[in-house]
C-alpha cells in the first residue's frame, strides 16, 4: 500500500503537458484588418515603440530584432503578433513605428 502512494506523488508532481491544440482555427483577417495598421490617435512616439517591444516582444520567443526583416515582411508579421502581445491601438501604433524605421530598407 506504501508503495501506492509513492506512485501517486510520482505522478502527481509531473509537469502539466501541453495543450495539444487540434482545431486550430485560421488568421482571422477580418478581424486583423480592424485592428492593423494602427489607427494614428495620438503623436507616434517611437522611443515609446522600444521600450513595449522590448518589453513584451521577447516573452514567448527571443526577443527579435527589427533589422531582422524588411519593412514588408514586419507588415505581415506584426498584425500577427500585436493581439498576442495584447497590445492596444496606441502601444500598436508606437511599436509599429519603431520596428519600420528600424526594419532593413
Ligand atoms: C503570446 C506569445 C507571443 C508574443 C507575445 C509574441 N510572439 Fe512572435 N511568435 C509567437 C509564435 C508562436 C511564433 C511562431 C509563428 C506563428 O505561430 O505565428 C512567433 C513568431 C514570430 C516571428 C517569426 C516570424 C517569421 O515569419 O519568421 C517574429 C519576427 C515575431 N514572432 C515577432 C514578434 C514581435 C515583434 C512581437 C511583439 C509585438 C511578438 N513576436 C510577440 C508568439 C508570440
Amino acid at each position: 500500500m506504501k508503495k501506492c502512494w509513492l506512485i501517486l506523488l510520482l505522478f502527481s508532481c509531473q509537469k502539466k503537458a501541453v495543450p495539444v491544440i487540434t482545431d486550430r482555427q485560421a488568421d482571422l483577417p477580418e478581424k486583423i484588418a480592424s485592428i492593423y495598421p494602427p489607427k494614428a490617435t495620438v503623436p507616434v512616439d517611437t522611443l515609446m515603440g522600444n521600450r513595449l517591444f522590448t518589453t513584451r516582444c521577447g516573452r514567448c520567443h527571443g526577443l527579435p530584432e527589427p533589422k531582422q526583416f524588411s519593412k514588408e515582411k514586419w507588415e505581415t508579421i506584426l498584425p500577427l503578433m500585436f493581439p498576442r502581445s495584447r497590445f492596444n491601438n496606441e502601444e500598436a501604433l508606437h511599436v509599429r513605428a519603431y520596428v519600420l524605421a528600424n526594419a532593413v530598407k
